[in-house]
């Protein structure tokens, strides 16, 4: 998977750019065709990121009419749950925006037939998004993190849903979680205009290594097997980078951009 790499000096600093990165892809897309279509990543790492787009000084920018929010996986859980990343995504950006319910597409994890539940949200991103010339439903923007074990979105090493190609959001029983997930495919993913990647943390430093420098053996990790159609940027912190050498160390953001505090 080829990506270009942008490290930033520690966490704020990343999601401050990827806010930045966030709202370039917003304007281009809304320019481009009158809406904006984001999958959101679930997990800790893009809360940071989720508060900054919150900030009264970045969202009095957006036309959140024109925003149209998914989710690139779900857990097994309600969407109040601690857990959730409907729940996380709420409470750090979609309660403090205008944003009209009905552009917020949450996966109905109430449904308890995972398939079933996968199987209509599927129905709403089929419904919902433009689609590229070979029928499948085009993100303007796909958000994703990286688990230690390389997984990203729920696209977990070992599992069904990495050979899924027809599919384009599936459930997924996840034996390392113990529990099922729900969760965008790989055709989804490649075909989006644009993916940024957030990677932060010492935790991931080692999985970072092994992704950059991908050994000759053994299966490739679940992240190293998107083939982005579009464009994909990686924006790490110091912490997660460790010695890796990129030609785009970012440097402090300057003053008047829409997110600097
Ligand atoms: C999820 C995410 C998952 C996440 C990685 C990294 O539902 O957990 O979609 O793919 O991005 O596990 O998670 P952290 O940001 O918490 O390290």
């Amino acid at each position: 998977m080829h990506a270009e790499i942008k490290i930033f000096e520690d966490k704020e600093r990343v999601a401050e750019a990827a806010a930045r990165r966030w709202f370039e892809i917003y304007k281009e897309s809304v320019e481009k065709s009158g809406s904006f279509f984001v999958a959101l990543s679930g997990g800790a790492t893009p809360r940071l990121l989720y508060r900054f787009l919150s900030r009264p000084e970045m969202a009095k920018k957006i036309d959140w009419k024109r925003v149209h929010v998914f989710f690139g996986d779900e857990r097994s859980v309600p969407s109040d749950h601690p857990d959730s990343n409907f729940r996380m995504a709420k409470e750090a950006l979609l309660a403090h925006v205008p944003i009209p319910r009905p552009n917020i597409f949450r996966v109905e994890t109430e449904v308890s037939e995972r398939r079933e539940a996968a199987f209509r949200y599927e129905q709403r991103l089929i419904e919902t998004l433009p689609e590229t010339d070979d029928n499948v439903p085009q993100f303007d923007l796909v958000l994703l993190g990286v688990g230690v074990d390389g997984h990203t979105a729920s696209l977990f090493p070992g599992t069904d849903i990495l050979q899924q190609k027809k599919r384009f959001f599936d459930a997924v029983y996840v034996k390392q979680k113990a529990d099922w997930r729900m969760s965008i495919t790989f055709p989804v993913i490649n075909h989006a205009r644009h993916i940024l990647f957030l990677v932060t943390g010492s935790d991931k430093k080692a999985i970072i290594q092994k992704i950059l420098s991908p050994s000759r053996s053994g299966p490739l990790l679940p992240v190293q097997m998107i083939s982005p159609l579009g464009q994909a940027q990686m924006y790490l912190d110091a912490d997660a980078a460790g010695k890796i050498e990129t030609d785009s160390v970012a440097t402090k953001p300057n003053s008047n951009d829409p997110v600097s505090p």
